[in-house]
């Protein structure tokens, strides 16, 4: 077993020449509640989905992309719908998106629902799917992010018991985990920790490599990003391990009561579980209950209420399981 030879490393196995952390044995794995399951696959939500897509990268527009082979219901949740039939030229949009204030941004459409659906018909071209400095970055295996070696502007310690040196993240995330570990123990669930939050460009690089080296490369693929595709690089992504009584591994956290909390309620704090098992076809990745993509709270609760399971879905997106070339 791979973490006999990377103990304690993760999703970032042996990527520190610098001695990591380590907090103790990981603790004894609960048969908790698996994830939630999607909803029902329909025909027709694969066309409304594909016709509706209205953001596209430039690689997407390059490279003809698979088909996706799961696609959520329609969502029939209208949380505060705005009628502005152009919301991009809305002052309260225009003030925000100008001060760089992606809540009020959402805001100023209506809200989280009315956010994605301006943007899935095509109806918000001030919205840049493509952006890594917003909270509605999407960042796949089609869609790299823009520069390659972006870094985030900003970065904050995260407020955990981490089990590695990879221990920041943005600030508003930083402290969205914080509010989300503090609920949790609150709720009786245990404590929370994290392994990794950022990786620049350069660690990805390594951790990925390390993952062909010790696994394949078909596997690195399902479990890791390639350098430029993963959500660690801007910031709004960490990966949680349970930590009561000591830190475990991240493979074990969906098994802990740690893990069945935050698959319940992450989405209050402001964050989605990325990779669900029910959305591998449409993502590449094996289901990672511990790894968080934050996405705020306004578009975490449109996600939750519509029963989505892909942030690629979320936005009518294509599927994107393997890489374009
Ligand atoms: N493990 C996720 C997919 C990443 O490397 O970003
Ligand atoms: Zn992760």
């Amino acid at each position: 077993m791979e973490d006999m030879f990377y103990p304690g490393w993760g999703d970032n196995r042996g990527m520190y020449s610098v001695p990591q952390p380590q907090h103790a044995a990981p603790p004894s794995p609960i048969h908790g509640p698996a994830l939630p399951i999607g909803l029902a696959v329909t025909a027709l939500g694969i066309l409304l989905s594909l016709a509706s897509a209205p953001v596209a990268s430039s690689a997407e527009r390059e490279q003809p992309m698979p088909e996706p082979v799961l696609v959520q219901e329609v969502p029939s949740v209208q949380v505060g719908a705005t009628t502005a039939a152009d919301p991009c030229a809305e002052p309260a949009v225009l003030e925000a998106i100008a001060s760089a204030d992606d809540a009020a941004t959402i805001a100023g459409f209506g809200g989280g629902e009315s956010f994605r659906a301006a943007v899935v018909a095509g109806n918000a071209p001030c919205i840049s799917l493509d952006d890594p400095s917003h909270v509605w970055v999407v960042v796949n295996k089609a869609r790299p992010l823009a520069p390659i070696d972006f870094a985030p502007a900003s970065l904050a310690d995260i407020p955990l018991p981490m089990t590695t040196g990879s221990s920041r993240a943005r600030a508003d995330v930083a402290e969205a985990v914080g509010s989300l570990a503090a609920a949790a123990e609150a709720a009786g669930a245990g404590r929370i920790g994290a392994n990794n939050g950022y990786r620049s460009y350069d660690l990805q690089v390594r951790t990925h490599a390390a993952h062909v080296d010790n696994r394949g490369q078909a596997d690195a693929d399902a479990a890791s990003a390639r350098a430029g595709h993963s959500e660690h690089q801007t910031g709004l992504a960490l990966d949680l391990v349970a930590c009561s009584p000591a830190c475990g591994e991240i493979d074990a956290f969906g098994g802990t009561p740690q893990g069945a909390w935050v698959a319940e309620h992450a989405w209050e704090h402001g964050f989605i579980v990325r990779y669900e098992e029910v959305g591998t076809a449409v993502t590449g990745y094996k289901p990672e209950a511990w790894h968080l993509r934050y996405v705020g709270t306004e578009l975490a609760a449109a996600y939750h209420h519509g029963g989505f399971h892909t942030l690629e879905e979320f936005f009518g997106l294509p599927a994107a399981p393997e890489y374009p070339h």
